[in-house]
């Protein structure tokens, strides 16, 4: 399969989101990042546009520039990435839908209604993709749990419970902190604060396992730091199109929890959970049965979770951005730069020796033998 040629818009050097774009596009080898405009400094985005291997004519200084540079190229980007702050997705996405580009945008894809079903409009029209980055329903047991509903596996659901609350806002003396204030102040985030940041994701998750859409909602929001003009906690009750009943807590203030972005779905007939600190497992409880927990990678599992289990079973997830490390560690060690850590033949070796050793004491109902390699004594 040829690759298809990728180009991104913000995510530049130091962002939050950038980086999980770049490994996430190249980890299967299917894009290439062929184009950017990378940063709001169009020199600097010029320059990591080119250390990050993009040719020097295909490094923009803006997105404006690029969508000019791009539309009449023969080997034109097939995808753009648009990572930069909420308030400027909307222009961006439309221009590149209407030129013929397929777009993934990041969350919140817009900054209101409107602008969003006029993008909704433009894709239908262009017949051009246009996809929304809600990454955490890609996650395996995420699809494992929507695959069970539709199956009827837990009957008809009655409930969905889900968080999405941390305590990385929550001093108060960090409110002046810049990457922290711009998100509740309503002339760079909008009309909300938390509930668009994060409170969006638990909604879509809900929607997304329970197969099913919000029809009406009762919010309740707080800056429980008085200077924040926008909320820093809501509690959102809702009801979805079937008739299920929804809760939905999202906070910045939460102390104590980390990622804090969890699910319960509880129908006629079982209930789920699953949170995204631990998303291997899958928790299931039959009614009137015992609690499983159902492993990524197992087999059994519904073909949309066994396809995206990438990583076999009792590995992690993460456990390709280990080796991503590992090649991290070597790139700087091949440039003359010592890198504690890296596992050398000094461990290879190691490890035969204890593999023979351990063999030798099997055989020698376990004695006590030498592990080291001779060359270690
Ligand atoms: P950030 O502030 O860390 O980085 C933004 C990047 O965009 C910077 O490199 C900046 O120079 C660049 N930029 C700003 N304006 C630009 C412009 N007009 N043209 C080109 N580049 C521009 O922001 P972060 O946290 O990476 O967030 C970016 C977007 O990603 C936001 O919409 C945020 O809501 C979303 N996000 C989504 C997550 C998810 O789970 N899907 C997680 C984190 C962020």
């Amino acid at each position: 399969m040829t690759k298809l040629n990728w180009g991104m818009i913000g995510g530049g050097e130091g962002s939050q989101i950038g980086p999980a774009h770049r490994l996430g596009a190249q980890a299967d080898g299917l894009f290439n990042l062929a184009a950017g405009a990378l940063d709001h400094r169009p020199e600097e985005g010029r320059a990591y546009a080119q250390r990050l291997g993009i040719a020097a004519d295909r490094a923009y200084g803006d997105w404006t520039e690029m969508l000019a540079g791009e539309k009449d190229r023969q080997d034109k980007i097939d995808l753009v990435t648009i990572a930069t702050p909420n308030a400027t997705h909307f222009e961006i996405a439309k221009a590149f839908l209407e030129a013929g580009f397929n777009v993934l945008c990041e969350k919140p894809m817009t900054m209101t209604v409107e602008e969003g079903e006029e993008i909704v409009r433009v894709a239908n029209k262009t017949g051009k993709i246009c996809a929304v980055n809600y990454c955490y329903s890609a996650y395996p047991m995420v699809r494992q749990a929507r695959a069970m509903v539709r199956n009827g596996e837990i009957g008809k659901v009655r409930l969905v419970v889900t968080n999405f609350s941390h305590g990385h806002h929550g001093d108060a003396t960090d409110a002046d902190n810049p990457r922290v204030r711009w998100r509740y102040d309503p002339k760079m985030a909008g009309v909300s604060g938390q509930f668009a940041d994060c409170g969006i994701h638990a909604l879509h998750m809900a929607s997304f396992v329970c197969d099913d859409e919000v029809e009406k909602l009762s919010a309740d929001f707080a800056s429980t730091i008085p200077s924040r003009e926008l909320e820093d906690d809501a509690m959102v009750n809702f009801r979805m199109a079937s008739g299920t009943v929804g809760r939905l807590w999202t906070s910045s203030v939460a102390i104590g929890r980390q990622h804090g972005f969890d699910i319960q779905v509880f129908g006629e007939t079982g209930g789920l959970r699953w949170a995204s600190e631990q998303p291997n497992q899958l928790i299931y409880t039959p009614v009137g049965g015992r609690t499983q927990i159902i492993e990524k990678g197992e087999a059994g599992l519904h073909e949309d979770a066994q396809r995206l289990s990438r990583v076999s079973i009792a590995h992690p997830e993460g456990f390709p951005l280990a080796v991503a490390n590992i090649y991290c560690d070597l790139a700087d060690a091949i440039a003359g730069e010592t890198r504690n850590g890296l596992p050398t033949a000094e461990d290879g070796v190691r490890s035969m020796a204890a593999v023979h050793t351990a063999v030798a004491s099997a055989q020698n109902k376990g004695a006590w033998l030498d592990a080291r390699p001779p060359m270690f004594r």
